[in-house]
Parts: structure tokens; C-alpha cells; sequence
């Protein structure tokens, strides 16, 4: 007799996406209670504090393949960036769940070769649910815009956090391990050719190390094969603005290792 096929179980995806969590360390998934006064279209839906999906393929491409073209572990647990971002929309994993507006996914279309990470939303991404639209913000635009003559829908940009963290205090060890299923996720579906780590948090994040920023900006690092380039936040540039020659000097090396011309340069980027 020919041996049967098991047909998929709707309970596998949730089984895969409960061992990926466990395997990370979570211990703990809180679901939201679904209560009679949910709005009539979320009533029905799943509580999400997971990824609802199976493992599959990756859809996502970056425009550079890397030499290794293998499904990234943490890709497996999603099959796409919109189904990372509806898990970390529902998601209750840290407390940072309950002071927050809404949650700040990304910018950017997940197909480009640049991906910038921070650190955690402002009160401006806060309200407005998209990272970097702060003073900050508008630095590294500058910084993407005049400085490495490329617009900003060309880059992608994250954070470590989604939710702001209150009084933007520094992020917590809980809070960066309980978020950091959803980072790892959007870098191996974006699979970006060049990494730029803005600040301790996503540096130190990104090359899993202690060291501090000061040592790792400038070089480069790699995170399972992508070059990996630390350079000052924006937020520390605004604050101390005689760094940015050493920003912009990092910028070039991004260019360079991306093959991209260096716009002559009239003006460093002012805030
Ligand atoms: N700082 C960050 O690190 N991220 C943002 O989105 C805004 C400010």
C-alpha cells in the first residue's frame, strides 16, 4: 500500500511558531482576551500574539541574492513582512504593550539593499505608527537624502523595540529578547545587502556583543553574512554635532560596499 500523506494540520503553523518563540527562550505568550465590545471585524479574527502562520518559503527578496539563497531561521516562522507585522501588532510579549498608541513596524518596501536600524519609537513614531518622522528622524533622512544622494523609500528602516518605551528611557534586556523574534524576522525576508546598526542598542543588538558604540562604530561586523556597519544614532548627532564627519565617514564605506557612487560633497547633513 502507498504510503499516506499527513495532510497539514491546522494546529502545525501555530506548533512551529510556538517552538520558534520557545527555541528563543520565550516561556510566556499572554493572548489578548477577546471580549464582546471588539469591534465586529476584529471579532472574528484569531488573537494574534504569535505568528499565525506555517513555515514556507520566503516571498520577500531583497534585490541582491546572498551567496547562501537558504529559507533564514527566523524567516521560517513567517512567510512574508505583512504577517511579521500583524503578530507584532497584536503582540502583548512585554509590558510595553500597555503604554503604547500603536505599534512602529518599518518604513521602506522590504525589497531594498540598505536597512537601517534603530533603536525604538519616539512620541512622534508613537503617534504616527512609522519610524524616524521625529527630529531624529529627519536627520536621517538628511543623512540618506543629501548625504548619500539616495531618497528614503530607496532604504528600509526598523527598530530594535516596536513600541516606544515610556519617557523613551533605554530599552530593557526582556523588552529586546521578547522583540527580537520580530527583527530577526524582517531582516532575513528583507535580506538587505548592508546592515547600518544606528546607535548602541542596534549595534550591539545586530553583532550580538557588549562592546560599546564608540569601539564598533566604523567597522565593519556582519550578522549571518551581511555586512554589518555601527555608526552614531541620529538622536546622539543632534546632541553632539562635531561627530557627524565620523557618521558621514561611515556612510561612505556603506556606499563603497554597495557599489554606489559618493555624491560630491557641498554641505555635511545639517539637522
Ligand atoms: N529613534 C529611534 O531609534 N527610532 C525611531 O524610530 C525614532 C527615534
Amino acid at each position: 500500500m502507498p504510503a499516506r500523506t499527513r495532510r497539514p494540520r491546522r494546529n502545525d503553523a501555530l506548533s512551529a511558531a510556538l517552538g520558534y518563540f520557545r527555541d528563543l527562550g520565550v516561556r510566556e505568550v499572554h493572548l489578548p482576551k477577546l471580549t464582546a465590545k471588539a469591534p465586529p471585524a476584529e471579532a472574528g479574527r484569531r488573537p494574534a500574539a504569535v505568528p499565525p502562520t506555517a513555515p514556507a518559503p520566503e516571498k520577500a527578496r531583497s534585490s541582491v541574492e546572498p551567496a547562501d539563497s537558504a529559507v533564514l531561521p527566523a524567516a521560517r516562522a513567517f512567510p512574508d513582512l505583512a504577517s511579521v507585522q500583524s503578530a507584532v501588532a497584536a503582540c502583548q510579549l512585554c509590558g510595553l504593550c500597555r503604554t503604547r498608541t500603536q505599534t512602529v513596524f518599518a518604513d521602506g518596501t522590504g525589497r531594498s539593499r540598505l536597512m537601517f536600524v534603530g533603536e525604538a519609537p519616539g512620541a512622534d513614531e508613537d503617534a504616527s505608527g512609522v519610524p524616524f518622522v521625529g527630529r531624529a528622524g529627519q536627520l536621517l533622512t538628511k543623512m540618506v537624502e543629501s548625504g548619500m544622494g539616495l531618497s528614503r523609500s530607496d532604504v528600509y528602516i526598523a527598530n530594535v523595540l516596536k513600541c516606544r518605551p515610556p519617557g523613551n528611557r533605554n530599552p530593557e534586556p526582556d523588552e529586546i529578547a521578547s522583540c527580537r523574534p520580530y527583527l530577526d524576522a524582517q531582516i532575513d525576508l528583507v535580506r538587505p545587502a548592508v546592515l547600518v546598526a544606528l546607535g548602541k542598542f542596534a549595534a550591539q543588538f545586530l553583532l550580538e556583543t557588549e562592546e560599546p558604540i564608540s569601539r564598533l562604530r566604523g567597522r565593519w561586523g556582519s550578522r549571518h553574512g551581511i555586512p554589518v556597519m555601527p555608526t552614531y544614532h541620529p538622536s546622539f548627532l543632534l546632541r553632539q554635532p562635531d561627530r557627524k564627519k565620523e557618521a558621514w565617514e561611515d556612510l561612505q564605506q556603506v556606499l563603497f560596499k554597495l557599489g554606489l557612487p559618493v555624491p560630491r560633497k557641498k554641505t555635511e547633513p545639517t539637522p
